[in-house]
């Protein structure tokens, strides 16, 4: 029986970048992953499939509406849909590689398998048994289905089976207007296909900043996507190669249907902890399925620990890697500590919508005093040269102490903007303290310190 410090269950983010820092903490380590090749939802089928096929199609969007502005005359290209997803494979392959290349630098072992846990301290994979100090369950989400709603990953798909789909469809219904449903939806709508997004609420990415949402919807209709609003999908039928999606509308319990050639069930992902034995060991779970663990990730079972989308908080990437280096320094004596408040949250759409710490709808809730910085891109040079105009930096600081607490931003290139705001929050630093900071000209930056000079005596360009 091989026997390890660590044993990590799953390689997406959480459980591989756990085993590289507990690798270079000098702990003895091993993964054990049930897919073909490593790196998880996230490099597989979630973050970086879905991120190369939102590139290809914005580059198609560039060429087909800005090029000839700009003096770029000629034929816009057209779409080879079997190399777009040979481009997409590609990718995919570059980036698991990389994972195995990573593993074997750091002498971590890959056990080949679906492990489970008949013990504390032993980690069956196949018929092997191994022995560990510490087991660390990282296995992640899988797609959560609605009821009348059988999906065959052709006809009726998750995410998964929309990266992958064998053609470009007319006609896609996209259930849910949240982070999948937007993102594959833009996707498939700049391929031509007439996108209808039906939701149950009435507003688009739930918890989001509501200038954001409302902005963003507008865009979004502006670029062909359709939205059916405060709709309970009831049933899709599945007749051969179509399918018929049932709806009713909540302000008046209205029935209706819609045609599609492909329905996206986009409706939120749920933990997957399945065959891992949970039960057998008393492991406590949450109600939506989320094992509960304390503040260094403990589950109550000793020697067990789990992080990543299979315990409570945002189903993020980055979320699951920070608690995968966390739990590692933890399990090595270390101090290990994962900031919560701040952690961003991007949708890859264009224009990217990015956002960090509390909206003005939680500020509201606490009761707590704030003001609002926002500046539009349209005064931005660089974003009005690059087609990029829409959207706005907002920055929202304590009324008194003028700190940061959170930032909405939907624009271009948001998701990397979001990161000065991060960085400044985890510093404590106030609007000024960003405002007061030289920041590069002609840059998309400027959008974010003009946000921040209107916490204070106002922005220059506007
Ligand atoms: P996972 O990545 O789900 O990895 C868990 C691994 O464990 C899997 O490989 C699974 O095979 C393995 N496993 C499970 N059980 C066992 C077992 N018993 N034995 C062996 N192996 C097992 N997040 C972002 O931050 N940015 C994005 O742009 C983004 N885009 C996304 C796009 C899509 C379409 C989807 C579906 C998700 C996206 N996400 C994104 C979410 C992101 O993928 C997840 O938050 C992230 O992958 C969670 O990491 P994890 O390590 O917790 O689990
Ligand atoms: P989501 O939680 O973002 O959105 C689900 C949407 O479906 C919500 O708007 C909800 O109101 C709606 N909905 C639920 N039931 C419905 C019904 N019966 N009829 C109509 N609408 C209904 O979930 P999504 O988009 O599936 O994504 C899952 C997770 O994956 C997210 O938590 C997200 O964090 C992660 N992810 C992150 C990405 C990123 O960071 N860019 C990209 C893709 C996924």
């Amino acid at each position: 029986m091989a026997s390890y410090d660590v044993i990590i269950i799953g390689s997406g983010p959480g459980g591989y970048v756990c085993a590289i820092r507990c690798a270079q903490l000098g702990l003895k380590t091993a993964v054990v992953e049930g897919r073909d090749t490593l790196g998880g939802t996230c490099l597989n089928v979630g973050c970086i499939p879905s991120k190369a096929l939102l590139h290809a199609t914005h580059m198609l969007h560039e060429a087909e509406h800005n090029f000839a502005t700009m003096g770029l005359k000629g034929k816009s290209p057209s779409v080879d849909w079997k190399q777009m997803l040979a481009y997409k494979a590609d990718t995919i392959a570059q980036n698991t590689k990389g994972i195995e290349f990573l593993f074997k630098k750091n002498k971590i072992d890959w056990l080949k398998g679906w492990g489970t846990i008949p013990e504390q301290g032993r980690v069956k994979v196949g018929d092997e048994m191994h022995e560990a100090k510490h087991i660390i369950i990282a296995t992640g989400s899988e797609a959560s289905s609605l009821p009348g709603v059988e999906i065959d990953e052709k006809t009726v798909v998750t995410s998964t089976g929309a990266l992958e789909l064998s053609k470009i469809p007319k006609k896609l219904v996209v259930i849910g207007a949240g982070v999948i449903g937007l993102e594959m939806g833009s996707v498939y709508a700049r391929l031509g296909a007439e996108v209808t997004v039906v939701e149950f609420l009435d507003q688009i990415t739930p918890g989001m900043d509501v200038e954001v949402q409302k902005s963003f919807q507008k865009i979004l209709k502006k670029q062909g996507l359709n939205f059916v609003m405060g709709a309970a999908v009831q049933g899709v039928e599945t007749l051969k190669t179509k399918a018929k999606v049932t709806y009713k509308l909540r302000k008046d319990d209205s029935e209706e249907t819609i045609d599609a050639d492909v329905v996206l069930v986009a409706t939120g992902r749920k933990p997957f902890t399945d065959g891992l034995g949970l039960e057998a060991l008393g492991i406590e779970m949450a109600d939506r399925g989320q094992i509960k663990t304390d503040g260094q990730w403990r589950t109550n079972v000793d020697g067990i620990h789990a992080i990543g989308d299979c315990i409570a908080g945002p189903m993020l990437a980055h979320k699951a890697e920070d608690e995968g280096m966390a739990v590692a320094e933890v399990i090595a004596g270390k101090h290990g500590h994962v900031n919560y408040g701040v952690i961003p949250g991007v949708i890859y759409t264009h224009p990217e919508v990015a956002a960090v710490g509390a909206t003005e709808a939680m500020l509201k809730d606490e009761g707590r005093a704030y003001k609002i910085g926002k500046f539009s891109f349209m005064g931005n040079g660089r974003a009005k040269a690059n087609f990029a105009g829409d959207g706005f930096v907002k920055i929202l600081a304590d009324k008194e102490t003028d700190r940061i607490l959170g930032a909405h931003i939907i624009g271009p290139m948001a998701g990397d903007l979001i990161h000065e705001i991060c960085v400044a929050m985890e510093f404590g630093a106030s609007a000024e303290d960003l405002a007061l900071t030289c920041h590069a000209h002609p840059t998309y930056s400027e959008a974010v310190r003009e946000a921040a000079l209107a916490c204070g005596d106002g922005p220059i360009h506007s």
